[in-house]
Order: C-alpha cells, then sequence, then structure tokens
C-alpha cells in the first residue's frame, strides 16, 4: 500500500515523536545504572547502640539528626547508598584524595578538612563546625574506618555547633568504637565548647574539595589501602576474595613493599630520629619478606609476617603519630 502524499505527511511527525519517545526511553534506561537507587534509605537512629553497614559503608553512627559518620564510601556502591540516605555534603577528615567527580555525578558535594591522629587544631575545629553549619545537610563525615578521626572530627562539630554536649558527643563516639589510646582526639570532644551564631557563620564556597597534605600523609594513606587489600586476601587464604575477583595478592604485598621504601627518600620522614629510622628499617625488611613469601607462595609464613607487619604500624605510630 502507498500512502498519498497528505497521509505521510501527517504521519511524518507521529513517526518523530515515537522516535523521540523510543530515545527518551533509552536514555533514562541508560543513566538509571549510575542514579542512586530509587528506594531511599533511612539512616540509623541518633539512638542506635551499636554501628551499622550498609551496601559500600562501614561503621555508620548518627550524631544528630542529619549529622551521621562512618567509613568511606567503597566505590560507587557506597556513593549511591549516600545519595539514597539523601546526603548533600560529604566531609572527609583523613589524608586520601576523596572521589569528587563520583560524588559530583550523584549530587552530593566534597569537603577535604583532614585531621592528624594526635589531636584536631582549634582552627580545624573551627572550620569542621562551621561545615556543619552552613553546608547542606545531610551531612555524612568520614575517615577510612569511620572509628577514630571522623569520630572526634564530627563530635567536636557537633559541639562547637551547639548540636550536642560534649558527654553526648563522647558516647556517640564510644558506638562508633573510636580506641581509647589516641587521648588527643577525646581530649578535642571533652574541651569542645559551643561558638556563636557569627563565629559559626562561613561562605560555603570557602571550603576545599580537595586538601593538599605532605607526601608522608600521602604515601601513609597509600599505604593504609594497600594494607587493607592484603588483609583482605590474607583472610581469603591468600586467594582472590569472592567478593574481590580481581585482588592480586603478590601485586600488592609488592606494591606495599615499595611505598615503604620510598619513605626513605621523603624529607619529612627523613626529618625524623634515629629510632624512627630503626623503625622504618624493620618495617621495609618486613614487607619486603612478606612480598617474598607470597611470591614464593610460602602461605603460612605470609600469614605471621603479615600479622607482624601489623604490629610494627602499631608500634610506631604510638611514638610518631597517635600522641602530641
Ligand atoms: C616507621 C614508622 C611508621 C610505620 C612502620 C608505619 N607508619 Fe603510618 N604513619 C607514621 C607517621 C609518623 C604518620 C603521621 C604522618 C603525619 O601526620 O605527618 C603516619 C600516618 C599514618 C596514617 C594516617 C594518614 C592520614 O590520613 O593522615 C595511616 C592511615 C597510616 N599511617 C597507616 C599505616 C599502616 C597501615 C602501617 C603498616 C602497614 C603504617 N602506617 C606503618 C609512621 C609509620
Amino acid at each position: 500500500m502507498t500512502l498519498s502524499p497528505v497521509t505521510s505527511a501527517l504521519l511524518r511527525p507521529l513517526g518523530a515523536a515515537l522516535f523521540t519517545t523510543l530515545l527518551l526511553a533509552a536514555c533514562q534506561q541508560a543513566s538509571s545504572r549510575s542514579a542512586p537507587p530509587a528506594e531511599p534509605i533511612e539512616p540509623p537512629p541518633t539512638t542506635a547502640t551499636k554501628s551499622v553497614a550498609m551496601p559500600g559503608l562501614h561503621n555508620v553512627v548518627t550524631y544528630a539528626p542529619d549529622v551521621v559518620c562512618g567509613g568511606v564510601p567503597e566505590g560507587e556502591e557506597g556513593l549511591h547508598t549516600l545519595a539514597a540516605m539523601g546526603i548533600k555534603t560529604i566531609v572527609s577528615v583523613d589524608g586520601a584524595t576523596p572521589d569528587v567527580e563520583g560524588a559530583e555525578r550523584l549530587g552530593m558535594r566534597y569537603v577535604h578538612l583532614p585531621i592528624s591522629y594526635d589531636g584536631i587544631t582549634d582552627a580545624r575545629q573551627h572550620e569542621l563546625a562551621q561545615a556543619l553549619a552552613s553546608l547542606p545537610g545531610p551531612v555524612y563525615m568520614h575517615c577510612h574506618h569511620g572509628k577514630h578521626r571522623s569520630a572526634a572530627a564530627l563530635g567536636s562539630a557537633v559541639v562547637l555547633a551547639g548540636k550536642l554536649t560534649p558527654e553526648q558527643a563522647l558516647e556517640r563516639m564510644t558506638v562508633s568504637g573510636t580506641a581509647k589510646e589516641y587521648g588527643g582526639l577525646w581530649q578535642a570532644v571533652r574541651e569542645a565548647k559551643p561558638l556563636g551564631a557569627r563565629e559559626l557563620r562561613a561562605d560555603p564556597a570557602s571550603f576545599p574539595s580537595i586538601s593538599k597534605v605532605s607526601g608522608m600523609v600521602a604515601t601513609m594513606s597509600e599505604i593504609d589501602l594497600v594494607f587493607d587489600l592484603v588483609r583482605q586476601a590474607e583472610k581469603a587464604g591468600w586467594q582472590p576474595p569472592k567478593d574481590h575477583p580481581d585482588l592480586f595478592a603478590p601485586k600488592e604485598t609488592a606494591r606495599l613493599a615499595l611505598l615503604f621504601t620510598n619513605l626513605q627518600v621523603d624529607a619529612d620522614s627523613q626529618k625524623l630520629p634515629a629510632d624512627y629510622q630503626g623503625k622504618l628499617q624493620h618495617a621495609i625488611e618486613t614487607t619486603q619478606a612478606l612480598d617474598a613469601a607470597v611470591q614464593s607462595n610460602d602461605l603460612a609464613k605470609a600469614s605471621q609476617l603479615f600479622e607482624h607487619l601489623g604490629k610494627s604500624c602499631k608500634d610506631c605510630h604510638q611514638t610518631y603519630r597517635d600522641n602530641p
């Protein structure tokens, strides 16, 4: 059947409309892959007495309404969970570089205000409280594991912003699992005092999404990340874990050994005393032996060395990182 010129002229816009509809549907389907899950997720209640794990998030604890603390969002999954919780601002307080673009794709802003383990300076406590008071909420504050630094940073910020008393904030830190040995972190919250409205005011544009950290902090952040991967491999009997099939232990142990060796030429690391250099040398030798054991498939020895390495992280941190 042939259509009269009049009929086909009438049908053409219809065809175009149908095509546009199909195209739109296809685009929506494509974008729904990176969109947050349709179902909103409730953050844990402020009265919870235990931290919770959520998809791609560890150790999640709510400190006050719309103020949540936890571990680093793991990849897309963690960011999607935050978006589904309605989080608008993510504040990172550790030395690792945040995934600013990943967060922005899901409509969230990243702010990076790193702190160390030995305490929080007054200036940083003010900035953290100002971020809480002036940036859109709900806010999610994190460090790597969400236990020590983000708990103290958020604990101090909620007190300075007048949302909780120090006693209430200290109780939330206990739920996050902050270790007693980080005296400077506890002290910051114990001694925190509410600021006035004027002191809390800040230009929302003034907060950095990436802060520059020293070479040593950057290397330690990477060591932490790789150490975590090696731990996962060790737990899985030095095989790729089921939920991490591309984790290849020999690649990560080699990387760990290299990272420690690199510290020896870091200017800040070189300034530290001979006792520290001895501990660093010991860590280098341990990671090299660990790598050799993994490469040669001597897995019992590898597990022993891995445990020993964990102790040398603690041993050096006790003296050179965790106390003022
Ligand atoms: C020889 C000493 C030494 C050893 C061994 C060591 N560290 Fe560190 N680490 C430090 C020091 C010092 C700092 C603080 C650097 C600073 O704040 O300038 C630090 C900082 C860190 C940080 C904080 C980074 C940040 O976000 O601010 C992490 C995480 C870390 N180390 C993980 C590890 C892990 C995991 C191991 C063991 C596999 C380890 N370190 C072994 C000395 C050491």
